[in-house]
């Protein structure tokens, strides 16, 4: 064996930090929510630290079957996928988090370049880091950044013919008219290259509303955490306990509801915002009232591959579960 005379330098993982809290406009927009007529929480408000872990803990639930289900369409085809993709290009992972799903990936797509992006870059670099120890050779860029309004990467990102990687139905928070608008800006961005994506499916109530409100209460939980990260980020003064978790399929949108419903009169304060321009402060909510938390819209293969289609992508093709609960769907050109 012979030894390299001299140091070879270690790659490091690049960052750009280009997300910056700012707690004025979570004020206004938490105040704005609460007061509309048809009261509501923006789901971006359920990650604090222990919303996180309790999301993590949803994934483990024999219940919510997306994440394992996703996973075993990715071990099963993942040598299919890699044959339709090819290897040696650069992955760009939208919402990466400990940016497992996507390592998962890398023995098959074997990535020449990994750009992660998600709202916090803090949480991308320590998984960076662990990701160049095990992958010397790789490129690796970090973008902390909040995607979900608009679709836009700055030039240092240099995604134009990379593989975008979306998985875990993200695309299902969006209405499908803004999961068009977003599916065409990640095209528009990524000239040239492709798209795949983590769907879940149309399946029976049975199945979709445990998914969403399992026995043990961790996804009751999760959803009315929003309630004490309300409480911290407006000074309001919601009770937990004066609200209840509901998730329920509304069949005529295809999708999952969440909503957190008063199960008596509460009355809740918040010093002013400023710019909320409301001159109100707090609102009273009536027995059986509920604050939308989020929706989680449910596609069949054929309405997927259509909204792909309009958003301009022409070769289309999915992997499914035996059970088609979950689709990946690879979208190029
Ligand atoms: N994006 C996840 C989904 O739609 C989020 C989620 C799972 C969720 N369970 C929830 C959101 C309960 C609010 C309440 O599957």
């Amino acid at each position: 064996m012979t030894m390299t005379p001299f140091p070879v330098a270690q790659k490091k993982p690049q960052l750009l930090r280009l997300h910056h809290q700012d707690d004025e406009a979570s004020r206004v927009e938490l105040a704005t929510g609460l007061l509309a007529e048809v009261s509501s929480i923006a789901p971006k408000f359920l990650y604090d630290a222990l919303g996180s872990r309790l999301f993590a803990a949803i994934t483990e639930l024999p219940e919510y079957y997306p994440t394992r289900t996703e996973a075993a369409i990715f071990t099963t085809h993942k040598a299919a996928m890699a044959a339709a993709i090819g290897t040696g290009r650069t992955l760009v992972d939208l919402g990466a988090g400990n940016c497992e799903k996507a390592a998962n990936l890398f023995d098959a797509l074997m990535p020449a370049r990994y750009v992660a992006v998600d709202i916090s870059a803090d949480y991308l670099s320590d998984a960076l880091d662990f990701l160049q120890f095990r992958h010397p050779a790789m490129d690796l860029l970090g973008i902390g950044i909040d995607f979900s309004t608009t679709f836009t990467l700055p030039p240092q990102a240099d995604i134009e013919d990379c593989v975008v990687f979306y998985p875990g139905s993200s695309i299902g928070n969006f209405t499908p008219v803004q999961a068009e608008v977003f599916l065409r800006q990640i095209r528009a961005a990524a000239k040239g290259g492709g798209l795949l994506i983590g769907v879940d499916l149309v399946k029976p109530v049975s199945v979709l509303e445990p998914a969403y409100d399992d026995a043990l209460g961790v996804t009751a939980a999760f959803n009315r955490n929003m309630l004490t990260i309300s409480n911290r980020l407006l000074d309001a003064d919601f009770n937990v306990s004066d609200f209840r978790h509901i998730a329920c399929f509304n069949s005529r949108e295809s999708r999952i509801e969440m909503h957190l419903e008063a199960l008596r009169e509460v009355t809740v304060c918040w010093p002013d915002v400023n710019g909320a321009s409301t001159g109100k402060s707090g609102r009273v909510f009536h027995a059986g009232e509920r604050i939308h938390t989020e929706n989680s819209y449910k596609y069949t293969l054929d309405h997927f591959a259509t909204l792909l289609h309009v958003a301009g992508y022409t070769k289309i093709r999915y992997w499914t579960d035996p059970n088609d609960w979950f689709a990946v769907f690879w979208a190029d050109h």
